[in-house]
């Protein structure tokens, strides 16, 4: 075991925060056995106590240790996703904090494939482990509440600074953004996905015979609407607005007009006038999910007044980021 490892382990048994790499974002993790290093989590992100964190775990086979009544379903999908970007969400198993499920009876688990990830969920089970007898790390997306998720270690330290005893490097995210999470924990009903990501509905319903119903906003068409019941959430502190490509050139001539310094995310090939910041993302969903919270990140801190991002095709490949988007957009209008 390396030395940064070892004393990520250490900090980790002491109740401190360690921020990780994952394949999809950095998370802030602390011993999720540990209800007072839990706290430091939510108090670290500013982020309200009922609100449930993922439990990172080191391999399928500690399943048991942390739910109950766990369904075939979920093994079948363990098995085929884990370690992966798919979160389960299940009945908790009684030696489960609360503070852990936001006072909930489900608990979040999902096992990251991040080489990093693993090798301190390995290291951490080992000898002493957790405590309860039982051992995994709390984890949500190492970020403020509300804002964008950390795509790299330099990320965590700009959200949480001193926060955070130690942030592991394991360089860029893979995937960059949020796994898929399903949930499982109830019988009787058809599994619901609750957050689109890498992992999409069609291949969960492939796998265990049975589509999940899918939130409000994907039913029709597999792109979430815009909608006002969706939470402001990866979002930058500029106002920032989403625009049909063909809308793209006048709402840039517009803002312009009004004198506003203007940012752009685009992904296709359109021609806009000068703007104080451009970012163009590759017009393929993995790739523009890779690259999307980096670029976000660049031009809420380019001194913008407004961001407009060139929204997304409608196909469901893109569903997953396009559900970002909506959110990082949503209520802009209000804070403008
Ligand atoms: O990719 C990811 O899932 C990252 C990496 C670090 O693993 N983690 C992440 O965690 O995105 P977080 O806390 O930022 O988002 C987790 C989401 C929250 O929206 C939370 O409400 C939901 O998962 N969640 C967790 N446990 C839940 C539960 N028991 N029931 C319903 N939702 C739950
Ligand atoms: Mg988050």
């Amino acid at each position: 075991m390396s030395a940064e490892l070892a004393a990520a382990v250490g900090l980790l048994r002491s109740g401190e925060l360690v921020a990780f790499p994952t394949e999809t974002v950095y998370g802030l993790g602390a011993d999720a056995a540990d209800p007072v290093a839990v706290a430091r989590i939510f108090a670290a992100k500013g982020r309200p106590a009922d609100h449930p964190l993922i439990v990172h775990l080191p391999g399928a086979a500690c399943l048991d240790q942390w739910a109950r009544d766990i369904p075939p379903s979920a093994r079948i999908l363990a098995e085929a996703f884990w370690p992966g970007p798919l979160t389960l969400i299940l009945a908790r198993a009684p030696a489960v904090p609360y503070a852990v499920t936001g006072g909930q009876e489900t608990v979040g688990l999902r096992v990251p494939a991040h080489p990093l990830a693993l090798a301190l969920l390995r290291a951490f089970a080992q000898g002493e482990g957790g405590r309860r007898g039982i051992c995994g790390i709390a984890a949500p997306s190492a970020n403020r509440f509300g804002r964008i998720s950390p795509t790299s270690a330099r990320h965590v330290r700009e959200e949480l600074g001193d926060a955070v005893a130690l942030v592991l490097d394991g360089g860029p995210c893979e995937i960059g953004i949020e796994s898929t999470i399903l949930d499982l924990s109830r019988r009787g009903v058809p599994p619901r996905l609750l957050r689109p990501g890498r992992v999409t509905p069609e291949q969960i319903g492939k796998l265990i015979g049975e589509m999940p119903e899918l939130p409000d906003g994907m039913k029709a068409t597999g792109i979430p609407r815009v909608s006002g019941s969706l939470d402001t959430h990866y979002a930058p502190r500029t106002a920032t607005r989403l625009v049909t490509s063909d809308g793209l050139i006048r709402a840039v001539e517009e803002a312009l007009a009004r004198g506003e310094r203007c940012g752009l995310l685009l992904r296709g090939l359109c021609a806009p006038p000068p703007v104080h910041s451009l970012r163009r993302l590759p017009n393929d969903p993995e790739a523009f999910a890779r690259l999307l919270y980096a670029a976000l990140r660049e031009l809420d801190q380019a001194d913008n007044d407004l961001i407009l991002i060139e929204a997304l095709p409608s196909g469901p490949e893109w569903s997953a980021v396009a559900d970002r988007l909506r959110r990082a957009a949503h209520g802009s209008e209000d804070r403008r």
